[in-house]
């Protein structure tokens, strides 16, 4: 197993629970673990050494919500948006549309490009999801093409009820066949609680369904207007609500009220629901941000997600949802890199892990969690934020291999 020594690092950010800054740090990957971290004075040989020229080290990017399953793009709904129309989810339906045109081979190829231009710029590990497909042939191939990419999926196949379908037969077929062929895939199941999506008892129903099929829980909920999206996401204890732009009191009390068991001090305990913060969408869509400031002085745990989809966010950049929440949520930049990385690791539950088998935590740089590092071209991550815009990632380690640039 070959190993690496990372030396000559300006500031090793762990983000685990004691949230350590080492100067004059150095760590050591070997195969897809990280072997050792400490003071570089210290540091065992290893096969290869990588000097970081007096960067910052940091985990790699965890990018817990993205929808990469699909063809086609929807520039013109763009243009029409920021010409003033507001963002409806009824767009999804063009998206299908392409996304059923296109082949194997290509939805591959496209999911393919897309990981390879998030791991590009820091991610390292990565949730899909179906929802492009709105049939079970469709659904079930887009969960198998995902399952070949992606290091975690979630079957949302109550994303929109398809043109001329009836929204209760449609929602018991993905309550039923469809859950079947999409469930040896998948390891989450998610629903759109929205107005013009999936009503209140719809998303129950679908919710108790994935439940009783085993798959974790997730909701894209509130993020068109005030709904019950929250509040169903903190009742049936799903690891996440997405989007989370609409809140009320009731919203961040039921949310507040799921993490009792949790020990943010030691990171132990049992995690609540986390709020996913999608910053990136709420400026595409013109959105209020989602209230991520609000969320954390309420001892609500936050991720940041890129979205990355054709209508509501094109980008996986997770640094500009990083200087997007430090700039314009409230976030400090600590705040805004753990809920990027430590916050994106709880929402998909992957914030421990075994230190064997390949199920390593992701997310915080400690001996026996994955290999997944970057390097940012800066002494520090305040950086992120005080040059917005910049190329600031300067190299990424995924499974203890450098990502090619
Ligand atoms: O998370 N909100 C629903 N789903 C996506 C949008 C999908 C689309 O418009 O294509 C989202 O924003």
């Amino acid at each position: 197993m070959s190993s690496i020594l990372i030396t000559n690092i300006a500031e090793l950010h762990t983000v685990d629970a004691e949230a350590r800054v080492l100067r004059g740090a150095a760590l050591v990957l070997e195969g897809e673990r990280i072997a050792w971290i400490g003071d570089a004075a210290a540091a065992p040989a290893a096969d290869t050494a990588h000097d970081a020229g007096g960067r910052a080290a940091l985990p790699g990017w965890v990018d817990s919500h993205t929808h990469l399953v699909f063809a086609g793009d929807r520039t013109a709904e763009f243009e029409a948006r920021m010409a003033g129309q507001a963002y409806a989810a009824g767009g999804i339906a063009t998206t299908v549309a392409a996304t059923r045109e296109a082949g194997d081979y290509d939805l591959t190829r496209l999911l393919l490009g897309r990981a390879a231009e998030a791991a590009r710029g820091g991610t390292t590990y990565l949730e899909t999801k179906t929802g492009y497909g709105l049939d079970v042939e469709e659904e079930a191939r887009h969960a198998r093409i995902a399952s070949t990419v992606a290091d975690e999926v979630t079957y949302l196949g109550a994303h929109l009820v398809p043109a001329g379908a009836d929204p209760e037969e449609y929602t018991d077929l993905v309550c039923g066949e469809m859950l079947e062929r999409v469930r040896p895939y998948v390891k989450w199941a998610d629903v759109f609680c929205e107005r013009g999506a999936f009503t209140e008892e719809q998303s129950r129903r679908v919710l108790h369904a994935c439940r009783a099929a085993g798959l974790g829980l997730r909701v894209h909920g509130n993020q068109l207007g005030p709904g019950p999206g929250v509040r169903l996401a903190a009742e049936f204890g799903a690891a996440s609500v997405d989007h989370v732009n609409y809140v009320e009191d009731a919203d961040v009390e039921a949310l507040a009220g799921t993490w009792g068991g949790w020990d943010a001090a030691s990171g132990g305990g049992t995690p609540g629901t986390v709020a996913t913060c999608l910053p990136a969408c709420d400026l595409s869509t013109r959105q209020p941000l989602a209230p991520g400031r609000l969320l954390l002085d309420a001892g609500v745990e936050i991720a940041l997600a890129s979205n990355c989809n054709p209508g509501t966010s094109y980008t996986s950049s997770m640094a500009f949802c990083v200087t997007t929440a430090v700039l314009q949520m409230g976030l400090s930049v600590a705040e805004a890199v753990r809920a990027a990385t430590f916050g994106g690791a709880l929402a998909l539950r992957r914030h421990v892990g075994e230190d064997a088998d390949g199920k390593r935590a992701v997310g915080s740089l400690a001996v026996g969690h994955r290999a997944d590092v970057q390097l940012l071209n800066a002494p520090s991550p305040t950086h992120l934020a005080y040059r917005p815009g910049m190329p600031l990632t300067h190299a990424v380690w995924r499974k203890g291999v450098a990502v090619s640039r």
